[in-house]
């Protein structure tokens, strides 16, 4: 007869056990602040699809293979994101809990709305088989953090968005893993002339700064016009100031400029100058730590092609990208014309003409918006299949709106699918399968949406 002790559960057994030997080899430690599952869920995948070599070069969820630190690592220590003093204790404490997710190299410049976490965009790229030399495509690359990442990972990239001033934004976070660092000095020294030089182009900042849409061309002026002529335009004298005409340089003070000005909107604590020598100084300082973390490290800078375009139809050849990440407007959640209204009246932009091409913000009512989303969608979903590689990788992050959802389709809240599974079906219908989802929350008190959902889909054969 059986023993009835033998089968019962003694907890001490099953505690001294431990849980993590039986997702990960011993000689892997885990990255501190590690606390969502689909994190854990990354991590293991990425134990198990990289070798330990390429851990340490390019592993997003492992601090230690062995005695080795991995580059993740080193990139996201040391001191964290300089914040201006005056900065609230919300925002330092964001930086403090997510010092290994997000902040790190140039990601944290510039706040935009949507942005990915870098850590989590680093582990999809290596659990989606991506290896240095690969091409990688953001179709909708917002503030860049997918190119900027790869590029870190030694993967080249495409970067995409309707927006010229994502495309700006995105250009100059992959610029500063390469600036020159004098001239930055440089112009630490005469951040008052500086900002005098912006303002004078641009109206001073401060409660009234939007730029009139029609009323002044001249900021245009100040991104595209050339700094070699006569000497008297402001980015000629800007050039002068700092001893440089290098548009990398020039294009870096502007957006420094336009995150202060924008800043200074929410916050009237500070005057705009005050707040424009703090961010330039925070600017710098990025710049300085992840060149000083790169002469360190054995990574070579991928290319990467940061571009205008319209993921609804992209001048991209058939079956020429190793991979695809993007997260497209969440239905018509955001309305990134309407937040980026300053800085795209700075460049010049026709908004009323950029507004048609947008995803998710075309249509008056919102079942006509819903319907134009889904038709947009159903574009972009069929390019991405036209460009990918057979049997490579197609991850999409999404979150879903069930309010807005219900009211679009006129059905009760609690029928209502979820947009993340409207994508799965619609891919499908374009030559895609679904591989695997995680879903991860979203955290913030302002979020009406809890979760969003990682969606991994491959590309059947032709
Ligand atoms: C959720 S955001 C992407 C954020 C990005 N993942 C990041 O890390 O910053 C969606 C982006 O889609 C862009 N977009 C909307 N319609 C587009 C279109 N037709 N073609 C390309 N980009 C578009 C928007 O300008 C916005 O930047």
């Amino acid at each position: 007869m059986q023993d009835p002790q033998e089968n019962s559960i003694n907890p001490e057994t099953i505690l001294s056990k431990g849980m993590f030997h039986r997702l990960f080899p011993n000689n892997l430690v885990l990255t501190p602040q590690l606390n969502e599952v689909y994190e854990l869920a990354l991590a293991y995948y990425e134990s198990k699809i990289l070798t330990e070599a390429e851990l340490v070069q390019n592993g997003a969820y492992f601090a230690r293979v062995g005695n080795l630190f991995t580059n993740h690592y080193l990139m996201c220590t040391g001191e964290s994101v300089r914040l201006p003093q005056h900065s609230s204790s919300r925002l330092k404490s964001f930086f403090e809990k997510n010092q290994f997710r997000t902040g790190y190299a140039s990601h944290g410049l510039f706040p935009y709305r949507g942005k990915f976490h870098p850590q989590m965009i680093k582990a999809l790229i290596n659990v989606m088989g991506l290896k240095p030399g690969d091409t990688v495509l953001d179709p909708m690359m917002g503030s860049g953090t997918v190119p900027v990442e790869a590029s870190l990972m030694g993967v080249k990239s495409i970067g995409l968005d309707a927006s010229p001033f994502c495309r700006f934004m995105t250009q100059v976070k992959y610029n500063a893993l390469t600036l020159p660092i004098k001239p930055l000095d440089l112009a630490l020294k005469k951040t008052e002339k500086i900002f005098e030089l912006f303002s004078h182009v641009t109206g001073r900042p401060g409660s009234d700064s939007k730029i009139a849409k029609t009323s002044n061309p001249a900021p245009k002026t100040v991104i595209h016009e050339s700094t070699t002529g006569s000497g008297s335009s402001p980015m000629d004298q800007l050039a002068d100031l700092i001893g440089t005409d290098k548009s990398e340089v020039l294009d870096f003070l502007i957006l420094a400029y336009l995150d202060s000005v924008g800043y200074s909107e929410r916050s009237k604590r500070k005057s705009p100058l005050t707040l424009f020598q703090a961010i330039l100084e925070r600017y710098v300082f990025v710049v300085k730590k992840i060149q000083h973390v790169l002469q360190d490290s054995k990574s070579n800078i991928a290319t990467s092609a940061i571009l205008t375009g319209d993921a609804r139809s992209m001048e991209l050849d058939d079956q020429s990208m190793d991979g695809i990440i993007f997260s497209p407007p969440y239905s018509f959640a955001i309305n990134y014309l309407e937040n980026d209204e300053y800085h795209l009246n700075f460049m010049g932009v026709n908004i009323d003409q950029l507004k048609e091409k947008m995803v998710g913000l075309r249509g008056k009512t919102v079942k006509e918006k819903y319907k134009l989303y889904i038709e947009d969608m159903g574009r972009v979903l069929s390019e991405c299949a036209r460009v990918l590689k057979p049997a490579c990788f197609c991850t999409i992050i999404i979150g879903t709106n069930d309010n807005q959802l219900s009211k679009a389709l006129g059905i009760p809240k609690d029928q209502v699918n979820g947009l993340h599974k409207i994508i799965i079906d619609l891919a499908t219908n374009h030559g895609f399968s679904p591989i695997r989802m995680l879903s991860r929350q979203i955290s913030g008190i302002a979020n009406t949406m809890r979760n969003e959902y990682i969606v991994m889909l491959k590309r059947l054969q032709a």
